[in-house]
């Protein structure tokens, strides 16, 4: 149904992180009304601690108790830092953005380091903006084309005027219009019984669909294009829109307004590689106006660095600072280290993070699997995947798990299902694990492999 406010424009779509493959089974924490976690939920397995931790982290994050603080997760690799941090997002509700990054990803030759972390906290921040536009909507009855010859070719024609007759199920209106709307409905290819929105302001078209009630819709059975009620109501009515973004798309939105058609021009659109910090503090001030006048709603969202022992002082002091700011997301960093130095000091510390962050920090540390959780989650991911396992293949991944890491065995589970995909098997039996867990390395036999032709290696 085409009501004045469920139509809905996405523009442009909220980026979200591809990286998050791995944990789509994940769909929040897995707690119960009391915050306790329930063994098996959510597609959350064991880790009882760490979701429980989270599980108040959040609670206080909702509260706005949390503000100013850092969220460390410690764990040996494959613990799940990454599940629990996605889980977090998911709590916090839909529209919460989730971004992923490596520490070692602030190194490059090309931007600063702190430029590429505020870029990442400003992907966190989702800005809901509504907007109540007038808008000329309805079915066409009838369409009317002038045309007149090209300025500089005149054995050519153009359009110039257009004349649409549109009826809702209440009123019938013929409105005029110019080249440009002329321009965009012959080239939406848009006709009689298409159902369609002008923006009264702008002059710009959009095609809701066939309707339902017209001829055309009659005629054609097979169509791609949607097919829609006539709508209902006046023809020119005041209707919400609501867009989804991030204040990066706001600050790359406003930073190419203003260098203006000229530079595109001459350097072909070039994204800029930098931002201004004045146009960040223009979309800052945007922002927050159109808050305050009940415009746009703010989500901030999850700001995961993984590894982030890599990163270095600098860096740490920047997520410090910026922590103290108003529109700042969440941010979770993930280590395994221990006690490590700080990058760019000889300074060794707990997590190889600087004292100060650790203070304003909460950390929640995640432990290793027994081989019944290991099994339980395989269970979990071979749904996820659609795969079928025949219980010795659960034994053999379950086993490997146990002697190598979680997140190896969930590999080998994909690379079995593809093995036993290619031999026209629908189940995953225990060979088609023996034979790609021979084909593929985990970390430690890597290196090993590594280490022993090392000198053969590293001739360059
Ligand atoms: N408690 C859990 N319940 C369900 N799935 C989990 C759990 N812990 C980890 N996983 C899954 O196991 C794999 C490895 O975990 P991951 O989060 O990548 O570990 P880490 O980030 O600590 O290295 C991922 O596919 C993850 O979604
Ligand atoms: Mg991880």
């Amino acid at each position: 149904m085409i009501g004045v406010a469920d139509i809905r424009e996405i523009v442009p779509e909220m980026r979200r992180f591809e990286r998050i493959g791995a944990h789509t089974h994940i769909r929040g924490l897995g707690l119960d009304e009391k915050l306790k976690a329930v063994n098996i939920k959510d597609g959350m397995v064991g880790q009882t601690e760490a979701r429980e931790a989270a599980g108040l982290v959040v609670q206080m994050i909702k509260e706005g108790k949390l503000s100013g603080k850092t969220i460390i997760l410690a764990g040996p690799p494959g613990t799940g830092k990454t599940a629990i941090a996605v889980a977090i997002s998911k709590e916090l509700g839909k529209n919460v953005p989730f971004i992923q990054m490596s520490g070692s990803e602030i190194y490059s030759t090309e931007r600063k380091k702190t430029e590429i972390l505020m870029e990442a906290i400003r992907k966190c921040i989702g800005v809901e903006i509504h907007e109540m536009r007038k808008v000329y909507e309805g079915e066409i009855k009838s369409i009317n084309i002038q045309t007149k010859p090209h300025p500089y070719n005149p054995y050519q024609r153009v359009p110039d005027r257009v004349r649409i007759t549109l009826k809702t199920t209440e009123e019938e209106k013929t409105i005029e219009a110019g080249s440009s709307i002329a321009q965009q409905i012959i080239q939406g290819g848009i006709t009689e019984g298409d159902v369609i929105q002008i923006d009264a302001e702008t002059g710009r078209v959009s095609h809701l669909g066939i309707s339902l009630e017209s001829q055309k819709s009659k005629d054609l059975d097979i169509d791609t294009s949607a097919k829609v009620p006539r709508p209902s109501g006046k023809i020119l009515k005041d209707k919400e829109f609501v867009y989804t973004m991030t204040l990066n798309d706001l600050d790359n939105m406003t930073a190419k307004q203003r260098s203006g058609g000229f530079f595109s021009l001459l350097f072909g659109g070039e994204e800029t590689k930098e931002i201004d910090p004045e146009i960040r503090t223009a979309v800052d001030e945007q922002v927050k106006k159109w808050v305050d006048e009940g415009k746009a709603k703010i989500f901030p969202g999850v700001l995961f660095i993984d590894d982030s022992h890599l990163l270095d002082l600098e860096a740490f002091s920047f997520i410090s600072r910026a922590m103290e700011g108003e529109l700042v997301p969440i941010i979770i960093l993930a280590t395994n280290r221990g006690v490590t130095t700080i990058r760019g000091t000889n300074v060794k510390s707990l997590l190889g993070f600087p004292l100060d962050l650790i203070d304003r920090s909460v950390i929640i540390g995640t432990r290793e699997y027994s081989a019944e959780e290991i099994r339980e989650i395989l269970k979990i991911r071979a749904k996820e995947e659609k795969i079928t396992l025949e219980e010795e293949a659960l034994d053999e991944l379950t086993r490997i798990g146990e002697e190598t890491s979680l997140r190896f065995t969930v590999q080998l589970l994909s690379l079995s299902a593809q093995n036993a995909k290619v031999s026209d098997k629908e189940k995953v039996t225990k060979d088609d694990v023996l034979r790609v867990n021979k084909l593929f390395m985990d970390i430690k036999e890597a290196a090993e492999y590594l280490k022993k032709y090392e000198e053969k290696l590293m001739v360059h």
